[in-house]
């Protein structure tokens, strides 16, 4: 049984003492969310990961990339060890703005999954087809490809340590969520290349749908059979917003 998952990602949103009011508030947030079997996380910018994580330890605490050498010469970038020193065991690697202005690849993205399994980290790796994409219809050419070769060198030992998001990257900020039926085809989709990868495990595989999730929105996702949470942006800054999220899940 897939546990249910509620993820923000603040982008490049919230001062430190932005998010050390959230992490203060999200304590009543994990108390109503685990006592329904569900878990959320948020993952703040660099410097504000240290704050969240002492504010709330219980929370789940991801960066928003890594380097996949463990020191060198790459300014600018922060690698995995320095984020273990924090305490921090999660990553969201090869988000769509990532890949859009910074340049990640398939494989780029393979060898930051690579390095934060070999240190038992959680990579949370999105994937996700481009409007024009969508519009000539390869939408699951895109995911085989990012699926193949994000994952490529995961070993099935280490599969159920994998979470997945499915973004259409058209959906993401737009306000145009792709419709239920399309997140399940695409998540569905998703577990049968995990299934041909890493065999049964992937039952164990969590798969969340993200791209303008809202309060209003958000059950319609989790109640499909194979999406099991959301990777939110904009509705996930405030704390309101969060608990209404969790709210509309649950009732
Ligand atoms: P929005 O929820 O703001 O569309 O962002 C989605 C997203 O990119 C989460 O990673």
């Amino acid at each position: 049984m897939r546990r249910k998952l509620l993820f923000g990602n603040w982008k490049m949103n919230k001062t430190r003492s932005e998010a050390e009011e959230f992490a203060l508030a999200s304590k009543e947030l994990l108390e109503l969310a685990s006592k329904h079997n569900i878990d959320i996380g948020v993952a703040p910018t660099f410097l504000s990961l240290c704050k969240v994580k002492k504010t709330n330890p219980d929370l789940l605490v991801a960066a928003q990339n890594c380097h996949y050498a463990p020191s060198g010469a790459f300014t600018g970038e922060i690698s995995i060890p320095m984020l273990l020193d924090y305490g921090i065991k999660m990553v969201i690697i090869g988000h769509s703005e990532r890949r859009t202005y910074f340049n990640e690849t398939n494989k780029t993205c393979s060898m930051k999954i690579d390095a934060l399994l070999a240190n038992d980290m959680i990579p949370l790796y999105c994937v996700g087809e481009t409007l024009e994409e969508f519009e000539k219809g390869i939408t699951k050419d895109v995911i085989y490809d990012q699926i193949k070769v994000g994952l490529a060198n995961v070993k099935k030992e280490d599969a159920s340590k994998l979470i997945i998001a499915y973004e259409p990257v058209w959906s993401i900020g737009t306000g145009k969520n792709a419709s239920k039926e399309i997140a399940e085809d695409i998540c569905r989709y998703i577990r049968e290349l995990l299934r041909e990868m890493f065999g049964d495990v992937s039952d164990d595989i969590r798969i969340l749908y993200g791209g303008s999730v809202k309060p209003e929105n958000v059950k319609d996702y989790l109640l499909q059979e194979d999406v099991d949470g959301a990777l939110i942006g904009g509705a996930s800054l405030k704390v309101d917003s969060f608990r209404q999220l969790i709210n509309n899940v649950i009732e």
